[in-house]
């Protein structure tokens, strides 16, 4: 394999040194291109962009394989709680069992919020949406944690991790019982983390309340399938703000508002709202197809498509999976459901889709199992953050520790506007 990439310009060849990754992906290193030619090289949305070395996780965009850590995604969905998972891809190791413990306890001894961030809630509208509560609330934690905002002190980074792994549940449930008007209910830390955020959700004070065991199995599959997803927009974001060596609170915070959008993790809730819409619309899909082909209508399939995979989302398949056994397993029929295998069927076969080598996402299913656990569609983006929290924190993390770069993140432009112009006074314009 060759060792380096020849480059011809005007002034000559520029011999640039080729990189090769674990799975023998390849890599032309550009970092001296600007200081030895003047150039620099362009490249819209960084789709074809490397903006870091990582050891986290591995996608093969082609194939539809995605690993954390060295191990197959589904495996961990399979045999990990989301606990582990964190563990895992924040320490890059799969625990022992002491180490888990430990893990745990030290994340149950944060999950409540200071008292004083009650009155934050309170300030808020009841239509706040919660992605926008939860962004600034999780941005507040760093003024109420002034002795871990060091990310080169490897304790107080210890302690962020913890503060926030175990804050964050506790704020989005929060967020939730502020919008509907009930007393907010405190982290009981007997439970696991995702009994425990199902109880802060839909427990009330004056009822018993029993968490379905189902709905914990489902929900720790989901957020250990959107826990790490490589360097897409939050994570990059996370990335970005974090190589200022800010705080991790802010970092997060940061990626948080970067997830709500509709083309990244808010696309689970534009799903689900689309499927009713055609629903509402008589289920006509083949409007909506065409619709989505037509190149002069904004108008996409939600939860289709990926800058990464031209595969079927391996996460999708487990999801869609979990789908079947909880529908089955509580006899339930959802016509919504319904109508996402039949649209699923109807684009697989479509020539466009074929050829554009779209297929369902993460967030194509994942709304149908949140609203069948009686989550409103304005909470699926919320729950996409906590799962994809331990990514965050690990690639922040990464970024302060190992070899991943610690330059602060300052890309180039082109510039292309209007050349040296004379100042025109306000009188004569
Ligand atoms: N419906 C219809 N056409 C689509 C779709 C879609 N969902 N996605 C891509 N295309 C078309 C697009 O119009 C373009 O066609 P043409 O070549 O004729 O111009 C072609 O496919 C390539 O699309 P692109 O916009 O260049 O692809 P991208 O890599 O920039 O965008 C994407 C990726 C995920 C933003 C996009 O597929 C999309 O908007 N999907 C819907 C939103 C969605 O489901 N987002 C969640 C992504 S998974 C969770 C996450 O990681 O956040």
């Amino acid at each position: 394999m060759a060792k380096t990439a020849s480059l011809t310009l005007d002034s000559g060849n520029v011999e640039l040194p080729v990189l090769v990754g674990t799975e023998g992906n390849r890599a032309i290193d550009i970092t001296k291109l600007y200081r030895d030619t003047g150039y620099i090289t362009l490249d819209d949305g960084f789709a074809n962009t490397g903006a870091t070395k990582s050891h986290i996780t591995y996608i093969n965009g082609e194939a539809g394989t995605l690993r954390y850590r060295g191990y197959r995604v589904e495996e961990i969905a399979e045999r990990c709680d989301f606990t582990e998972t964190s563990y895992l891809l924040i320490y890059g190791e799969l625990p022992t069992g002491e180490q888990l413990e430990e893990f745990r306890r030290n994340i149950r001894m944060h999950t409540l919020l200071h008292e004083g961030m009650k009155l934050i809630f309170a300030g808020f509208p009841p239509e706040a949406h919660p992605m926008a509560i939860l962004g600034s609330v999780v941005g507040a934690l760093a003024i109420y944690s002034p002795d871990s905002l060091d990310p080169n002190n490897p304790e107080q980074v210890e302690v962020a991790i913890h503060r926030i792994l175990a804050k964050m549940p506790t704020i989005a449930a929060f967020s939730y019982k502020q919008s509907i008007g009930q007393p907010f209910v405190y982290p009981q830390n007997h439970l696991s983390y995702c009994q425990n955020f199902l109880n802060m959700m839909f427990a009330v004070p004056s009822e018993r309340y029993q968490v379905d065991p189902d709905f914990v199995v489902a929900m720790n599959a989901l957020l250990v399938l959107h826990a790490d997803h490589g360097q897409n927009c939050s994570t990059s974001t996370v990335r970005m703000v974090g190589s200022s060596t800010v705080n991790l609170f802010s970092s997060i915070s940061a990626g948080i508002y970067a997830l709500w959008g509709a083309l990244h993790g808010g696309a689970n809730e534009a799903c689900v709202k689309m499927l009713e819409q055609i629903q509402e619309d008589g289920g006509n899909l083949g409007k909506y197809i065409d619709r989505a082909k037509d190149p002069n209508d904004p108008f996409r399939l939600m939860g289709f498509g990926h800058r990464v995979y031209k595969n079927y989302d391996p996460r999708a398949k487990v999801v869609k999976h979990i789908c079947h056994q909880l529908f089955e397993r509580h006899a339930l029929k959802d016509p919504v459901f319904q109508l996402a295998q039949e649209l699923e069927e109807v684009a697989l076969k479509d020539p466009y889709f074929i050829e554009r080598k779209l297929y369902p996402n993460i967030d194509f299913y994942s709304g149908i199992i949140y609203r069948m656990m009686g989550i409103p569609n304005n909470m699926f983006t919320v729950l996409f953050a906590l799962g994809r929290l331990p990514g965050w924190i690990a690639h922040w993390r990464e970024m302060h520790t190992d070899s991943g770069g610690s330059r602060i993140h300052r890309p180039r432009q082109l510039y292309v506007g209007p050349s040296e112009r004379k100042f025109v006074p306000l009188i004569k314009r």
